[in-house]
């Protein structure tokens, strides 16, 4: 409850008391508001941590940001309708666009493309609220005040220029090797301790012309620092690097928040800073590496399917055919299959789902295996099986499965290559030594479907394409995979 003083300060020192007390109504409305928002973000959370509730989880999140919107768009403190909408149509109509006609393959680099927005509108909020930071500020609210914009425009200028280099990374409009500068981390070291120190001058500075320009400075400093941080890291760890700005994203959006004295802002960017540093560290240990070591980069020098390996570097690969595919996996009790990139490239999810029909209709038991980094995003793999109506529970991980394996009788990689590359394991001295990957060689038999004898992501040679059990069948999988169910029907 309000008492006719706090009513009285609730707005502006010339409302009257009805005007105040209305105001202070539309406050703790927007308050409930925003509250009900971040709930519904937190449970939107809590959704897509499971495939079975993914749709709800995104349900909640839209109507939580539709609800946040709103509120926002028609709180008291908003009056300027025109400039909102000459901002906000040609993005709605923007972003509906490039939603709708975004292939799965492409997202990692529409992620990084929109986690650069945050980042460039931190850095934006940061410069207004500086140039005209709300009144009434007592000398040690303007200096933490002061402190909030420092931090949200260096955090959003190094996610702009950082998600902008790896957004042109991740499209191929620069190269995915990493950028490898004498003194590097040197260089860091001397970006991060100017950037401090105008940092401390920058609080001390009294003048806002002085101020304007320490900030233009600190915001360029920390976009170059940005860029080169990103550009040191190479093909193989982008997924990690895309994760780690959507961290930093979260980041910027709390800076800004506290800069705009926004609690939803604030918590919003709490969850996607802190979700994104969880995701980050789960796809570190999928892939073996430390985060300080993605972090300083130099890992990766591949530019993805490039480097061709010549056939017979390490033996012979033994050929078979779609139809005879189709005869083995006839006479298997146990069917294991690991879909990779280039099952996504194929779009051969629809066609596998036909044969994986085929085959429980023949009582054979089929499971899918998926590796934490399988495909080029996180859940790449869980996305388009699931578009394919393939049932959640034959879907499994890695670790469920891996055990499971040498009681394979065939495993049918799709599209897949350094997932189940035993280098890892057996080779101390590959790139990727150490990556956890699925154990397909110790099943009965391994096809490999793939168009030819190129590399992954990763540019390093696979063994297992050599083993013994192993057949390659070449070509397209999605053509392959037609011709495997043509052969299934006809049986
Ligand atoms: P990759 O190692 O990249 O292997 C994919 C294979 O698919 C290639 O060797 C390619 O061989 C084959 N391929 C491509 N198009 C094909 C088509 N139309 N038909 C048949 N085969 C085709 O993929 P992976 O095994 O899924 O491993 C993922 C790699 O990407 C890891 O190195 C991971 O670190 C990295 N990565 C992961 C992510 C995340 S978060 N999932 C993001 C970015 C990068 P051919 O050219 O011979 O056909």
């Amino acid at each position: 409850m309000y008492d006719a003083d706090n009513l009285a300060t609730a707005g502006t020192p010339t409302m009257s008391l009805a005007e105040a007390a209305a105001a202070a109504g539309g406050d703790s409305f927007v308050t409930i508001a925003y509250l009900v928002a971040a709930v519904l973000f937190i449970m939107s959370l809590g959704g897509l941590s499971k495939q079975e509730t993914a749709g709800r989880g995104n349900m909640y999140g839209i109507v939580g940001m539709i609800l946040a919107l709103g509120v926002a768009i028609f709180s008291a403190e908003v009056n300027r309708y025109g400039i909102l909408a000459i901002a906000m149509i040609p993005a709605l109509i923007g972003g509906s666009w490039l939603a709708v006609r975004v292939k799965m393959t492409e997202m990692p680099q529409l992620v990084a493309l929109l986690h650069s927005f945050v980042g460039i509108a931190a850095v934006l909020v940061g410069f207004a609220s500086f140039l005209d930071p709300h009144g009434g500020m007592t000398p040690a609210e303007l200096t933490v005040h002061q402190i909030e914009v420092y931090i949200g425009i260096c955090i959003g200028a190094i996610t702009f220029t950082g998600s902008v280099i790896a957004c042109l990374k991740l499209h191929g409009a620069l190269s995915g090797k990493p950028l490898m500068l004498p003194a590097r981390h040197l260089l860091n070291l001397v970006g991060l301790v100017i950037t401090v120190l105008l940092g401390i001058w920058f609080l001390s500075s009294e003048a806002t012309s002085t101020g304007v320009v320490l900030l233009v400075i600190a915001t360029i400093l920390t976009g170059v620092l940005g860029a080169h941080l990103v550009a040191a890291i190479g093909g193989a760890d982008m997924p990690v690097v895309v994760s780690m700005l959507n961290s930093y994203s979260g980041w910027a959006a709390a800076a800004a928040g506290f800069m705009l004295g926004n609690d939803l802002l604030i918590i919003t960017g709490a969850l996607v800073g802190s979700s994104g540093a969880i995701l980050s560290y789960i796809m570190c240990r999928g892939m073996n590496r430390s985060f300080v070591s993605v972090i300083l980069g130099g890992f990766g020098t591949a530019e993805g399917t490039v480097s061709v390996a010549t056939e017979g570097a390490q033996g012979d690969v033994i050929k078979i055919s779609a139809d005879d595919t189709a005869d083995e996996m006839r006479s298997a009790r146990s069917v294991v299959i690991v879909p990779g990139y280039g099952m996504a490239v194929a779009q051969a999810q629809h066609a596998l789902a036909e044969v994986t029909r085929k085959l429980r209709d023949a009582d054979i038991t089929v499971r899918f295996a998926i590796h934490p980094v399988a495909g080029r995003l996180p859940g790449h793999m869980n996305v388009l099986l699931a578009e394919a109506g393939i049932p959640y529970d034959i879907v499994l991980e890695m670790d469920e499965i891996n055990d499971d394996l040498p009681n394979t009788d065939l495993v049918l990689v799709i599209g897949a290559n350094d997932i189940v590359n035993p280098d890892a394991e057996d080779n101390p001295n590959s790139p990727i030594a150490g990556m956890p990957v699925l154990q397909v060689w110790k099943s009965r038999m391994v096809v490999v479907m793939k168009r030819s004898m190129a590399t992954g992501y990763a540019g390093v040679e696979n063994p297992l394409f050599f083993k013994e059990n192993t057949r390659m069948l070449f070509g397209d999988a999605r053509d392959n995979t037609d011709a495997m169910l043509g052969g299934l029907r006809g049986s």
